[in-house]
């Protein structure tokens, strides 16, 4: 599988994530069920940043228009954001962040598919296959964040 392929079908897989959490904040005051949420919701992004920060921002940073380096900025606030909502107690607070965090993700993953298109018009079909399988291969051996 293109490594292209792989990185989108995980960005669907993580929108559907990101609506449910969405729709949840808007059903629920429990700081202790969206907390459950949350948590979910990091080990999924951090892990799926990982790859990236390993396998696809090297990749990218070789573009003519590279934003790898912002890319992996950003990974680094998302990861801030997750660590900084662990120490809120009370539900505004931790819904408002956690929707914060939704939606800097989104907004993340737009970029970043921006740069993953560039890649599938730059890199030929046994490159983006080379590179896929080394997400694929290192995917299982992540440790749980
Ligand atoms: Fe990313
Ligand atoms: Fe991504």
């Amino acid at each position: 599988m293109r490594l292209t392929d792989i990185v989108l079908t995980e960005h669907g897989v993580i929108n559907v994530l990101f609506a449910e959490t969405e729709r949840l904040i808007c059903a629920t005051e429990s700081v202790e069920l969206l907390r459950g949420y949350a948590s979910l919701l990091k080990r999924v992004l951090l892990t799926h940043a990982q790859l990236e920060d390993t396998v696809l921002l090297p990749v990218i940073r070789n573009l003519a228009e590279s934003r790898a380096g912002f890319l992996h900025d950003e990974h680094k606030e998302i990861k801030g954001a997750f660590a900084a909502l662990e120490k809120l107690d009370d539900y505004e607070t931790f819904s408002d962040r956690l929707w914060k965090i939704i939606a800097t993700a989104r907004e993340h993953f737009k970029r970043e598919e921006w740069s993953i298109t560039k890649l599938g018009q730059e890199l030929d079909e046994e490159q983006l296959v080379k590179h896929g399988k080394r997400w694929a291969a290192l995917r299982p051996t992540l440790l749980p964040i």
